[in-house]
């Protein structure tokens, strides 16, 4: 791993084994719960992907996976409220329940706007999954039907999460130094 990007993580927040063990939480929780239902996951763009892929291989159902990119815009590292959808799903969704997958919940604003845009798209039902749950941050009224840990007041990057399109590829979950930022 490239020497800069853990030398810029002050501390690592979630081990590679913390995060395995939550996934497969998550995942028995979802297949107890889906049990003979057509389940479609679909992650959010970029962040979601490295766990929509472990989350899909410890989940044994009737699986579908898609893909969507929705910007809720940030100056910096707080969200302004706006939700932009850059990229949509292609799959047909009236015979399926729809799980909508993210790294981490914030504000809420992204889940909670998109919960609302796929249930228009006539789904037999729409649910929420964040690997992270920030719920003191909410700026809207949200919770999330399935996380995998509430996390600490602080911005956080790996395991598919950036700052400034960095630090995506670290497989652990860790808390950028202040001086990355200044
Ligand atoms: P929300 O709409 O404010 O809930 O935003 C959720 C999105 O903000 C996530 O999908 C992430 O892309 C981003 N985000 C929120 N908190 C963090 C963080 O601590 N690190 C990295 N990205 C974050
Ligand atoms: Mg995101």
């Amino acid at each position: 791993m490239c020497s800069s990007l853990i030398n810029d993580i002050s501390r690592v927040l979630y081990s590679e084994e913390d995060i395995k063990q939550a996934v497969i939480k998550i995942a028995k929780e979802i297949e107890n719960d889906y049990q003979g239902k057509n389940v479609l996951l679909i992650g959010l763009l970029k962040g979601a992907a490295p766990f929509l892929c472990d989350l899909a291989r410890n989940i044994n159902l009737n699986l579908s996976i898609d893909f969507m990119t929705a910007s809720s815009y940030y100056n910096g590292t707080e969200t302004t409220g706006t939700v932009t959808i850059t990229k949509d799903i292609s799959t047909k969704v009236e015979d399926k329940h729809i799980i909508i997958i993210d790294d981490v919940a914030d504000s809420g604003v992204t889940l909670n706007y998109l919960v609302e845009y796929l249930k228009a798209k006539n789904p037999l039902s729409v649910k929420t999954c964040a690997l992270l749950d920030k719920p003191h941050r909410r700026t809207v009224e949200f919770n999330v039907d399935y996380f995998g840990m509430i996390a600490p007041n602080h911005f956080v990057v790996g395991y598919g999460m950036d700052y400034q399109e960095k630090y995506r590829q670290l497989p652990y979950i860790g808390i950028l130094k202040e001086t990355v930022y200044s």
